[in-house]
């Protein structure tokens, strides 16, 4: 698929931006793990990484073909190694991106866009979990648990239910809250640690948010405690935080990991004036 953007001018030569497909999934699983590595970031995973790993992979599958999701990922060229990678989430009706946007009354595209949106753990989860609520937008209590209920059902032996439950509710709730479904969402953004401060994540969502400034889209993101500096840096505020609970995963872990949701919005144009 062609990107929606130029090349960024601030990529190292010896870089490559280009857009994600079926060949791709294993690197992107290995960028995942490797960047994804604390703890807190893993508290639901199931300790079988194999069984994470084929669970990543079918729901990966998935999501590339559905086309609700638009994946981005930066190549070390000399290597040939997935040093980065993106995916957002738009909006219904939006198609900056150069996805298919919702139209009419095509109601389970909306529910898959809407329940894409929504997913903390981007990555992974399958957008069709929510294909059978068939609506745009899960609100409701009992709209929430059925999607908890099918997110988890799919998930790995060894995975934590609980866990995962606790962090899709925290998320479900705050979305609402703030109508980030009609924002376009950030969904995974991950430099390899090997790649990082070499300005990889900044060249990859830049292009993105000049596309939402055109379109006046705010952008959404839930962000990791490492996350939240560099997404601070490039104009994005905090909106709210909340703290899961890690001793809710049952996995004999302690203490809170912190999720931030933030927002970057468009500048607001100036007016020309005639003098
Ligand atoms: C956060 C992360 C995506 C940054 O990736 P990166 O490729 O190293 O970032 P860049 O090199 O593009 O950094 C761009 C700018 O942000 C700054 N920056 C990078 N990471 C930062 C951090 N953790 N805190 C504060 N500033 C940070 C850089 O210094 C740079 O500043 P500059 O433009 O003034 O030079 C990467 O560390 C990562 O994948 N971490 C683990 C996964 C994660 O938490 N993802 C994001 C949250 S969902």
């Amino acid at each position: 698929m062609a990107l929606p953007f130029a090349r960024p001018l601030s990529l190292a030569p010896d870089f490559a931006l280009s857009s994600i497909g079926q060949d791709d999934i294993d690197g992107v699983i290995s960028c995942h793990h490797q960047a994804f590595n604390s703890p807190g970031e893993r508290f639901w995973w199931s300790p079988d990484l194999d069984a994470m790993r084929a669970f990543q992979r079918a729901s990966l599958e998935k999501n590339l073909k559905s086309g609700e999701k638009r994946y981005f990922k930066i190549t070390h060229t000399p290597s040939g190694e997935l040093a980065a990678f993106a995916s957002w989430v738009p909006p219904k009706r939006f198609d900056g991106l150069g996805l298919r946007p919702v139209v009419g009354t095509d109601t389970n595209n909306e529910g898959a866009r809407a329940v894409a949106a929504v997913e903390e753990i981007g990555l992974y989860v399958d957008s069709s979990a929510h294909s059978t609520l068939q609506s745009n937008k899960v609100s409701g209590e009992a709209d929430m648990e059925e999607y908890i209920r099918q997110i988890v059902s799919r998930l790995p032996d060894g995975a934590s239910k609980e866990g995962l439950a606790e962090a899709v509710r925290f998320e479900l709730r705050i979305h609402n809250r703030y109508g980030a479904e009609e924002m376009l969402n950030l969904a995974v953004l991950c430099t390899s640690p090997r790649y990082e401060r070499r300005g990889l994540a900044k060249a990859i969502i830049e292009p993105v948010l000049e596309i939402a400034q055109a379109n006046g889209m705010p952008v959404w993101v839930y962000s990791s405690p490492v996350g939240k500096g560099f997404y601070e840096k490039l104009g994005f505020v905090v909106i709210e935080a909340y703290d899961l609970d890690l001793s809710n995963a049952n996995r004999g872990l302690e203490g809170v990991h912190r999720v931030t949701a933030m927002q970057w919005n468009p500048k607001p144009s100036i007016p020309h004036r005639w003098t």
